[in-house]
């Protein structure tokens, strides 16, 4: 088993500059034919966001790895990993921004996408960036048997049972109450699909036993859904400045929440019973999952 010694803060900024520069790695360079569309790419990625779902790939990876020093191979194949679940979620978060969806002007402190460039390119951009993820994936250097797993669980929980289809029961949401059943399905699917993706990834590059495989199921699955209702309830008590992304929106734009369907303390509430779910599950996996728990604190507690 391997053991961490965790100063998590440190661990997750080294985490957070090590993905970016690898983006900037697999990112074509902005001079590159056509440059408008390269420049939004990297404006899209680069530059902004926690790095959570990088940070969930390499604490799963390290959780799972079967002996104390990992191959150069597998530490390579988590950085795809990571990269791709970021692309993704980069991807998401443009075609959230544009005028059809969430219409912001704001995200990871600075204008969004579209409102940069143009609304086609950065349409244009976030599809180039889905299938740079899946290229990522399929150059990973591992196993070819643990590739195809890798690229199905990645794009089941982006499609339209996965981040897609949640994006579209949200846009069919507006203006609508919905039961805290569907409120959950939606959640699950939008946010906590790709999250859940990013620990499971990491399980599968590092070569996660079943035992452990069940363990970060049971976390990830907690831990997904936790981070939206996080999200739900920063819209409402977090401020523009301190989010990088426009406060109050959800109210704005009449969208179902956690904190419109449950209130603000049961929404708080759930979420520690989540946080405790999370928690729980690590237990089998012992002291090599310490970053894991880490971050499904540094999730629940987070600040924007
Ligand atoms: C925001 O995700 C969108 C959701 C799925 C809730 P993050 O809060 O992870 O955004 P960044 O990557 O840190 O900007
Ligand atoms: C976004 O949910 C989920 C995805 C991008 C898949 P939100 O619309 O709540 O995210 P923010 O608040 O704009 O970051
Ligand atoms: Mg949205
Ligand atoms: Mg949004
Ligand atoms: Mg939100």
């Amino acid at each position: 088993m391997v053991r961490v010694a965790v100063d998590f803060p440190a661990w997750l900024t080294d985490r957070a500059r090590h993905i970016e520069t690898v983006l900037d790695h697999f990112l074509p360079e902005a001079s590159t034919q056509p440059q408008r569309l390269h420049e939004a790419m990297r404006y899209a990625v680069l530059g902004g966001g926690k790095r959570v779902r990088a940070a969930l790939v390499y604490a799963a990876g390290q959780a799972s790895l079967q002996a104390n020093t990992p191959a150069s191979a597998q530490l390579m194949a988590l950085d795809h990993a990571a990269a791709a679940v970021e692309l993704i979620h980069a991807y998401s978060l443009v075609h959230d921004d544009l005028p059809c969806m969430d219409d912001d002007a704001l995200r990871r402190g600075r204008p969004t996408v579209h409102v940069q460039y143009d609304e086609a390119t950065a349409m244009l951009a976030a599809d180039a960036l889905q299938p740079l993820a899946f290229e990522l994936l399929g150059r990973m250097p591992v196993a070819p048997a643990l590739v195809v797993q890798a690229v199905q669980q990645l794009a089941r929980a982006a499609g339209s049972l996965g981040m897609v289809g949640g994006q579209a029961i949200d846009c069919d949401s507006v203006n609508r109450v919905l039961a805290p059943d569907d409120l959950q399905t939606m959640h699950k699917m939008k946010t906590g699909a790709m999250l859940e993706a990013s620990v499971v990834l990491g399980g599968i590059v590092a070569g996660a036993s079943s035992t452990v495989r069940q363990g970060l199921d049971r976390y990830a699955a907690a831990m997904g859904l936790a981070f939206q209702v996080v999200d739900d309830i920063l819209d409402v008590t977090a401020d523009t400045a301190t989010l990088g992304k426009t406060a109050g929106k959800d109210a704005a734009g009449n969208k179902p929440t956690y904190v419109s369907v449950l209130g603000l303390q049961p929404s708080r509430q759930f979420l520690q019973q989540l946080h405790h779910q999370a928690r729980e599950a690590l237990l089998p996996l012992g002291p090599s999952a310490e970053l894991l728990g880490c971050l499904a604190d540094f999730i629940v507690n987070r600040d924007h």
